[in-house]
């Protein structure tokens, strides 16, 4: 699997031990601090995206469970969290922070088996950020009154929070640590591909002694996730996900009073002008659309590149393209991992007929893909014209629209032509073009002259169908607080 793949010269193979991680056969839900059988006695299997082989049988919690977590979670807020002092609060976040980093490599080791994700990513960014969350988030438990919200912000009670399959931890870690900096209590969904590592995290919260019911975890899959935001015991729901899902959910909380924040899809526009350092450019292409495969909500899918050196960045694209490596996620030279599910990759299979089916030139560079597990090699699309479906559609893999433009105008134009607004990233010499370009894309971050960077200081969230409301940073701890 781990066979070197177009490159330039052979690498040999540098598994990270799988036997860093010990996997139960089976597990139960995180409820009220210990692990307990659903009441109807449902579970699903987890796999490897990269072997097909079964990993672990999950528990699957129904409207009963459910109904138990969040009861949990109640009790918890009114007899412990909320009335402790946030300075209090903060030393469980800062323990649970170190503890990440304690176990790092067995939480790298886990993401990539349960969902496909190079090694390099889970161990370098995943990981990483889910602990800083959680550090920054300790840095505010007892400096609420200060973060501009009123002398004295109160939490909300109860999250019902619902999380995808592609960053498993790190969107855990984004939606508990500002929840429980602030003084709620949290019922966490996990994706029901990916629910290993949170229910490591839960392992953890456990060992680190947080009071019991403070954060549950229960596994399943939409339906667990449908009966948990619908509870009438849930004064906040917080979704990352489908823009399908995002306004199904927004339709069945309408009129309930409960505060809602949706983290929905995107289709970025990353805009290169003919002043920029093309090798950079072209890194930051790379990393903006083959990071994590593609399953990335703020992936830079659309490349809008300037006509007079869009010959030049797409011959470099390719070459670079070539050098990638794909295979074994749990092998360290390993680029670009398995696509999450089955699902997943038939979306990305039929998106690309579209995109050969409307005319546009498609390409991927020679490469031998590991015979089981789900895989879609490195590809890019040309002749791309804004009104077919791959420049229009979150394809959520590892594929790139290439778009050309004459002007800045024309560039903010198309950039801005989407549905979505979730990012958007500039590359150019010029400062000023990139205070123009900011100022003018509809897009809730912007990168200029790099790609996908994530600080929990800096707020990320969307305009449109991207979705409403901010994490990170003090807007992301608005959305847990009544100020
Ligand atoms: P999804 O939106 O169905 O799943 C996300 C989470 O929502 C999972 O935990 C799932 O179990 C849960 N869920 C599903 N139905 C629900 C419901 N009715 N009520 C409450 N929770 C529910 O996303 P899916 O089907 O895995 O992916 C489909 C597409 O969505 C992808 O191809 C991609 O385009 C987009 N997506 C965007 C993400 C993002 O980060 N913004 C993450 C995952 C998917
Ligand atoms: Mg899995």
């Amino acid at each position: 699997m781990s066979e070197p793949v177009g490159g330039l010269f052979e690498y040999a193979p540098a598994p990270e031990p799988r036997s860093l991680v010990s996997i139960r056969p089976s597990y139960g839900l995180f409820v009220g601090g210990e692990f307990v059988d659903p009441v109807e006695g449902g579970s699903l299997k987890t796999i490897n995206p990269a072997s097909e082989e079964v990993l672990a049988e999950v528990a699957t919690a129904g409207p009963a469970d459910v109904d138990r977590a969040v009861r949990a979670a109640r009790r918890a807020y009114e007899e412990v969290w909320g009335p402790m002092p946030g300075r209090e609060r903060a030393k469980y976040l800062f323990r649970v922070a170190r503890m990440i980093q304690e176990r790092a490599r067995e939480l790298a080791v886990l993401e990539s088996l349960d969902n496909g994700k190079p090694i390099r990513e889970s161990r370098d960014v995943d990981v990483p950020l889910a602990a800083a969350h959680f550090f920054y988030h300790a840095g505010w438990a007892d400096k609420l009154s200060y973060a501009g919200l009123g002398p004295d912000p109160r939490p909300l009670g109860v999250a019902g929070q619902v999380i995808p399959w592609n960053f498993p931890l790190l969107m855990a870690a984004w939606k508990l640590a500002p929840a429980l900096a602030a003084g709620n209590t949290c019922v966490l969904k996990p994706a029901e591909t990916t629910p290993l590592s949170a229910l490591l995290l839960a392992e953890i919260l456990r060992d680190a002694e947080l009071p019991p019911g403070v954060v549950n975890v229960v596994t399943g899959a939409g339906d667990t996730g449908a009966s948990l935001v619908a509870h009438p015991g849930v004064d906040k729901v917080a979704f990352t996900g489908s823009t399908e899902v995002g306004r199904e959910i927004r339709r069945t909380l309408a009129g309930s009073g409960k505060r809602l924040t949706l983290e929905l899809g995107g289709k970025a526009a990353n805009v290169v002008f003919d002043d920029a350092p093309l090798s950079q450019a072209v890194e930051g292409i790379v990393n903006g659309i083959f990071f994590n495969q593609g399953h990335v909500c703020c992936a830079g899918s659309r490349l809008l590149v300037q006509e007079s050196v869009a010959d030049a960045v797409v011959d470099r694209l390719k070459r670079r393209m070539e050098t990638l490596r794909i295979g074994d996620p749990l092998d360290k030279n390993t680029d670009v991992g398995a696509i999450n599910s089955s699902g997943q990759l038939d979306k990305i299979r039929e998106l690309s007929a579209a995109g050969e089916a409307e005319g546009a030139e498609r390409w991927a560079p020679a490469c031998r893909l590991p015979e089981r597990g789900f895989w879609f090699p490195p590809t890019v699309f040309t002749n791309v014209s804004p009104s077919q479906r791959i420049a229009r559609e979150e394809i959520f893999g590892p594929v790139l629209s290439v778009i050309t433009f004459r002007t800045a105008e024309e560039a903010v134009a198309k950039a801005n032509n989407t549905t979505y607004g979730l990012s958007a990233g500039v590359w150019t010499e010029k400062g000023s073009r990139i205070l123009w370009m900011v100022h003018h894309l509809r897009a809730g971050v912007v990168w200029a002259n790099t790609f996908n960077r994530f600080d929990p200081a800096s707020p990320f969230g969307g305009y449109k169908e991207s979705g409403f409301g901010r994490e990170g940073g003090r807007h992301g701890l608005e959305a847990y607080l009544d100020a």
